[in-house]
């Protein structure tokens, strides 16, 4: 072997040197989420009542309607910066600078497990758990795996869009399930359920729980019924349950559909519990394996991995989120006895309380405006408008933000009925 000339053989050895000391510093910098440096949570400094601003961070809630000046009370995440831990945990994983593709792990999948247990008493195994990009696509994956072109999906309506539109874009039809008015709660036309099940292409179910926009949690019995029903009729059930750690009215726990039975699928994500939708993350919890195998072939091919943050940040939520969620929960309730105390100021619009989430689906059709929507736009308050959710005269309300937001909102609001 040829011999280096000492001076490159020095330098080399100082580069090695360098190369140890910079490989020592990334391992430090990707220690798993229980070994980094930890401030202490809870966290008390972070107030959920001053506004937080968003400016220049291209929050599309922001500036979908900038140019108008309009208040943004529309797309359905808060205005809340996210728990400390969340950004601890990112920080400390970006520091370490590589982010090629990477599977979910044991730490996310044991912290997901602990928080389905703790908060549902749902004993679930690792091997259960699928890991997605997002709800959205998830609920995709269930059409493509148990549908054929032609068949029909039930969804309920009013409904989050992109579930309304679900089945025309896997060649299926559409089956609406009502949402009815019973003592003051929105609920599913069970009736009108058991008919679409009924029908022999009916092969696919895809449960909104807590329902987006009506703010809806089924009961234990409703649920059993639907469960009954599907079994009956051979009706797969997928049940987008994003919002379900976010009860205003937590006296009866969340109750997750796959809890009930094994056979559905269960959509969840510490997304909308936390902020965090863009960093792209949910799971499905699927513990019948036929089920979750046939779910994972459809999925093979163009699925992504969830985003790698996104697992981050979920593992950190629901290790150490806890204290920031239950204030959270508290700000969130104190917001909507606001508007609740509100609503008289608002004539021709109701509300039905929601159950969960941080959506107020509010009916204006005795305000006799032709589009709510629009007319509240002109006013200055950007509110979602019901026609994609199925309900032209409804417009969805987030009060997901500061107080100080919430109440200059209402009265804009206030002002743009008083200008019919
Ligand atoms: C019921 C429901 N499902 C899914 C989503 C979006 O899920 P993701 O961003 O994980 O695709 C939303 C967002 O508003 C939603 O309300």
């Amino acid at each position: 072997m040829d011999r280096l000339p000492t001076g490159f053989a020095l330098g080399l050895c100082q580069q090695n040197k360098s190369i140890v000391k910079n490989a020592l510093r990334n391992e430090l910098n990707s220690v798993p989420y229980s070994h980094i440096q930890r401030r202490r949570y809870p966290m008390t400094d972070y107030s959920f009542d001053v506004p937080f601003s968003r400016d220049g961070t291209h929050a599309e809630k922001h500036e979908r309607y900038r140019a108008l000046k309009a208040i943004p009370m529309w797309v359905a995440d808060t205005d809340f910066q996210s728990p400390g831990c969340v950004a601890d945990a990112l920080q400390a994983r970006v520091k370490h600078g590589a982010f090629g593709y990477t599977h979910p792990y044991d730490s996310v999948n044991h912290a997901t497990l602990a928080w389905l247990k703790t908060h549902y008493d749902w004993d679930v195994d690792a091997s259960a758990l699928v890991w997605l990009p997002g709800v959205v696509p998830a609920f995709n994956v269930a059409s493509a795996a148990f549908t054929q072109p032609g068949n029909g999906i039930a969804v309920q309506t009013p409904n989050y869009p992109p579930l309304r539109s679900v089945a025309p874009r896997h060649g299926c039809e559409p089956r609406y399930i009502e949402t009815v008015l019973e003592s003051g709660r929105w609920t599913l036309d069970l009736v009108g359920l058991e008919q679409h099940f009924q029908q022999d292409d009916c092969s696919l179910f895809i449960l909104c729980n807590p329902m987006n926009p009506c703010g809806t949690r089924l009961t234990e019995a409703e649920l059993r019924h639907i469960s009954q029903l599907a079994q009956a009729h051979g009706v797969q059930i997928c049940s987008d349950e994003i919002h379900c750690d976010l009860l205003l009215n937590d006296e009866v726990p969340h109750l997750p559909m796959g809890k009930l039975d094994p056979n559905a699928i269960t959509l969840m994500a510490a997304s909308k519990t936390f902020n965090i939708a863009g960093l792209s993350c949910s799971f499905a919890v699927i513990p019948n394996p036929d089920i979750r195998k046939r779910f994972v072939t459809a999925s093979e091919g163009w699925m992504s991995q969830p985003n790698l943050l996104g697992l981050v940040a979920t593992e950190a939520a629901f290790t150490d989120g806890q204290d920031w969620l239950d204030r959270q929960m508290a700000y969130l309730r104190s917001n909507l006895e606001y508007l609740q105390a509100f609503m008289p100021r608002l004539p021709g619009v109701t509300l039905q309380a929601p159950e969960a989430t941080f959506l107020a689906w509010l009916d204006c059709t005795a305000t006799g405006l032709q589009h709510p929507f629009q007319h509240f736009l002109d006013h200055g308050v950007a509110l979602s408008d019901g026609t994609p959710f199925g309900e032209r005269q409804f417009v969805r309300l987030n009060f997901g933000c500061s107080r100080a937001q919430l109440a200059e909102a209402l009265l804009r609001m206030e002002t743009a009925l008083n200008a019919r």
